[in-house]
């Protein structure tokens, strides 16, 4: 049967949103694997004066900061450690695919619990607060324990933390606006905004909702593109987990404030962090 023009007219394009790859914008609004690699680098010769070759990135997801180890030497391999096959496979698709065939090789993708993984390397990593989905302290006690035992004798597990008193709050919206660096990722993804949306904050329990949106000039947004159900930990307690877990030290490395007094992206080891509302820092723990 013929079209009718009615039906023409409500024929409509495509949203922005509609062709928008949810793990690209995550990518670019959040992750820098290459600072990451950076740090872990760095915080392994301040623990032990050499360079590491063995990284497990766990909570991996799309395994970017894996992709990113084994491209900066031939020694170095990496293992990513994931539950879940759909961010596993957009890696492999977008980023090891990206690797050459030998870099590839020294990837191990792992489709485990990191509870019961016992793979071992010099650094564990769980960055981006994935272990915050563990509520009760026994069950962050036994993450911890486990990675305590799986890491090599000169080894460091390292995790990132946010906090401050901007958190202890319902329906906090931030969002910033996402440049897009290269002319390849112009083709990809459509310029974008990028909301961090805490939802709750419930002072009993210290669980916290958040939620990713992604929203775009033409109105169209992709709205809880991701969702993280947390219990907000604070660094003393997780401090403490660490020595019950048989750690022998633990760094805090605090972000260090520019000339303007604005946080600088650089870190440094520190007995005593400042009561910033919103603060950002590195935990190292040595076997
Ligand atoms: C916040 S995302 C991680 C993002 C990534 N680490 C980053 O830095 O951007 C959390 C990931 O942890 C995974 N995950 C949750 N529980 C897990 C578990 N018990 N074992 C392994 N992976 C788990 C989820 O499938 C998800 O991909």
């Amino acid at each position: 049967m013929a079209k009718t023009s009615s039906s023409k007219k409500t024929k409509t394009r495509p949203s922005l949103a509609d062709g928008a790859d949810k793990y690209a914008l995550y990518r670019l609004s959040v992750q820098d694997p290459e600072h990451e690699v950076s740090m872990f680098r760095r915080f392994y010769k301040d623990a032990f004066g050499r360079e590491a070759t063995s990284l497990r990135e766990d909570f991996c997801a799309a395994f970017a900061v894996c992709c990113e180890w084994v491209k900066t030497s031939k020694e170095r391999r990496a293992i990513g450690v994931d539950l879940d096959d759909e961010p596993l496979s957009y890696g492999r698709t977008h980023y090891l695919n990206k690797l050459s065939a030998e870099q590839q090789q020294r990837v191990t993708l792992l489709k485990q619990d990191v509870m019961t993984t016992t793979t071992t390397a010099e650094i564990i990593a769980a960055q981006n607060y994935s272990f915050y989905i563990f509520k009760r302290r026994a069950e962050v006690l036994r993450y911890f324990r486990q990675v305590h035992r799986s890491l090599a004798d000169e080894g460091i597990f390292v995790f990132d933390m946010m906090g401050g008193g901007a958190m202890y709050a319902d329906d906090v919206v931030e969002g910033r606006q996402v440049a897009r660096p290269t002319a390849q990722d112009k083709l990809d993804n459509p310029p974008f905004r990028y909301v961090w949306h805490q939802e709750s904050f419930d002072p009993v329990s210290a669980d916290a909702l958040f939620h990713i949106h992604f929203r775009f000039p033409d109105g169209s947004a992709i709205e809880k593109a991701f969702t993280y159900d947390w219990r907000l930990w604070t660094l003393p307690e997780l401090l403490e987990l660490l020595d019950e877990a048989g750690f022998s030290a633990r760094h805090v490395y605090w972000e260090t404030d520019d000339k303007d007094g604005n946080p600088s992206g650089n870190y440094r080891r520190a007995l005593r962090g400042h009561a910033d509302p919103a603060w950002l820092c590195y935990v190292v723990a040595l076997k």
